[in-house]
């Protein structure tokens, strides 16, 4: 068996947090022969529910979890960590948009920033979920001058496994016949579901579906699906969310396979004509623990709008948040 890693959860008392610490525990993030120590991170408020959530994992029994670390003080709780999953924060409620959570969201990024760059490991990787994530991202990397960019990520996997569920219902296949789905920009309904260069099976998906159903059903079904589900559940995404998560760490840690990409919101530098700095969602590839992003793609005038589109929110809710950026 590994030296156990240290994964954070920040928010673990909470939806998104109660199903992504079992799985973690249970080995589906890192595989079955790696141990984990979970550093669950919470509000003082909240450390009652925390405690329950440790004596739930405690009564698992899980062969690979180590320890647990349960606390409320961020510098403990990103102490040594090689993964910190940055999920808490307010969600939003019906008939909000992700980036009307700014205000209170924004502030929380900051600081967890700085502890991130104090305590945790030196590789540690961070991936943001608390929304604007992409935003949200940017604040925490601008506030931990040690680390590089490139260690901080913030998520649409979940975007990019409902377009590519969308598309399998549509085309009668199974979702593991789908490959090069891209998410394109924010992590909010200007983001951009793109198949120019997807394949069903083999197939272009252009190819198979009109561009009346991709542009008038696919891209706003996958745009708007969190608030879909906000609606018919009440409560945000969560199991969802936390399994694209997971998924979201494997391939970064674990790589992506041959001939396929995945979608990663990360620092743009520049590539597609996207100002640097800002956290944008790209077609990714990842090997060795690294991800790069898929270079000269086709782009069509379409693309190009909704990708200006989607980059243009990411500038303003930069600019909202410009006292927070270091
Ligand atoms: P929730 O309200 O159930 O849980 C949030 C938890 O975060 C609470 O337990 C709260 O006490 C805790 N928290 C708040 N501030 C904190 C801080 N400074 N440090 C540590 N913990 C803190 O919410 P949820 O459903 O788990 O959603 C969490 C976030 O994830 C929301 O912002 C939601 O919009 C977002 N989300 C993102 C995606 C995505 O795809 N990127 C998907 C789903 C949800
Ligand atoms: C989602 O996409 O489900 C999450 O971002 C939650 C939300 O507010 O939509």
């Amino acid at each position: 068996m590994s030296l156990p890693v240290r994964i954070a959860i920040t928010g673990a008392a909470g939806n998104i947090g109660y199903a992504l610490a079992f799985r973690i525990a249970a080995g589906d993030m890192f595989g079955p022969d790696q141990p984990v120590i979970l550093h669950l991170v919470e509000i003082p408020p909240a450390l009652d529910a925390l405690s329950g959530v440790t004596m739930e994992l405690n009564d698992c029994a899980f062969p690979l979890l180590q320890e647990i670390v349960a606390t409320a003080d961020a510098n403990e709780g990103f102490e040594g960590v090689d993964y910190a999953l940055l999920v808490g924060a307010k969600p939003r409620g019906p008939g909000m948009e992700r980036g009307d959570l700014i205000a209170d969201n924004g502030k929380i990024f900051g600081p967890q920033g700085r502890a991130i760059n104090d305590n945790a490991s030196p590789g540690v990787r961070v991936l943001v979920v608390g929304n604007p994530a992409n935003t949200n991202c940017l604040i925490a990397a601008s506030s931990a001058p040690n680390l590089d960019r490139n260690q901080f990520t913030a998520m649409t996997r979940l975007d990019h496994n409902r377009a590519i569920s969308w598309l399998a219902e549509k085309t009668q296949t199974h979702s593991t016949q789908i490959r090069r789905m891209s998410i394109w920009g924010n992590h909010s309904a200007t983001q951009y579901p793109d198949l120019s260069n997807c394949t069903v099976n083999g197939t272009l998906a252009t190819e198979l579906v009109d561009e009346t159903w991709c542009r008038e059903s696919f891209i706003p079904k996958v745009q708007k699906r969190g608030a879909e589900v906000i609606r018919a559940r009440g409560a945000s995404s969560a199991a969802s969310a936390a399994s694209a998560a997971i998924d979201h760490v494997r391939t970064w840690l674990r790589g992506t396979t041959e001939g396929d990409w995945t979608s990663m919101a990360v620092a743009s530098d520049g590539s597609y004509g996207v100002e640097e700095g800002i956290v944008y969602s790209y077609p990714v590839t990842c090997s060795n623990g690294s991800y790069s992003i898929v270079q000269d793609l086709e782009v069509s005038e379409f693309s190009r709008g909704c990708m200006n589109t989607t980059e243009d929110e990411l500038r303003e809710e930069r600019a909202a948040v410009e006292d927070l950026l270091e």
